[in-house]
């Protein structure tokens, strides 16, 4: 498995993945908005070229904010969320994020078991957040 920086031809299967396992999916357009800015970051996981995973973070001067990560069904249990969380970390730390943040679906087992793996806190809630449920808030100190 590869870690790298997404290119701008990535984001059309980035799509592709948010619209299969995210509740609110990011378009194509929208995420190519989003990677032309600087302060966006974009990893993905490939294997054998193929994209498999992928995360980004929005850094704004010390905050690092989690969009989303995803990793297509058949790779998962793998460690390959971890590998993409991992590289998102290393590079807030080379820019001097000092603390990290994420909102999360409550019902999102998965997703809350790999954040607080990493050290992930709750720290707050947004009630009906999303059309399933409420949205934790969790963050990191670097
Ligand atoms: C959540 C998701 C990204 C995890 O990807 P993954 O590559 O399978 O995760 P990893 O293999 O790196 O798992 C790391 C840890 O996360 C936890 N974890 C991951 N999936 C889990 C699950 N279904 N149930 C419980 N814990 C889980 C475990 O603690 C695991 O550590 P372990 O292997 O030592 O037990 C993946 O299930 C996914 O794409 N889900 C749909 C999209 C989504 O909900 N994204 C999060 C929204 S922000």
């Amino acid at each position: 498995m590869e870690y790298k920086f997404c290119d701008k031809t990535d984001m059309k299967a980035v799509a592709e993945m948010e619209e299969k396992y995210i509740e609110c999916p990011w378009s194509e357009n929208t995420l190519l908005e989003s990677f032309g800015q600087d302060s966006y970051v974009f990893i993905k996981a490939e294997e054998d070229g193929i994209l498999v995973g992928y995360g980004s973070v929005q850094i704004i001067l010390d905050e690092g904010n989690i969009n989303n990560i995803a990793v297509s069904e058949n790779f998962r249990n793998r460690g390959i969320a971890s590998g993409i969380l991992n590289n998102i970390i290393s590079c807030c730390k080379d820019r001097g994020v000092t603390v990290m943040f994420l909102e999360v679906n409550e019902h999102n087992v998965g997703a809350i078991a790999l954040y607080t793996k990493f050290g992930f806190g709750k720290i707050g809630e947004r009630k009906n957040y999303y059309k399933s449920g409420n949205a934790i808030i969790m963050s990191l100190k670097l």
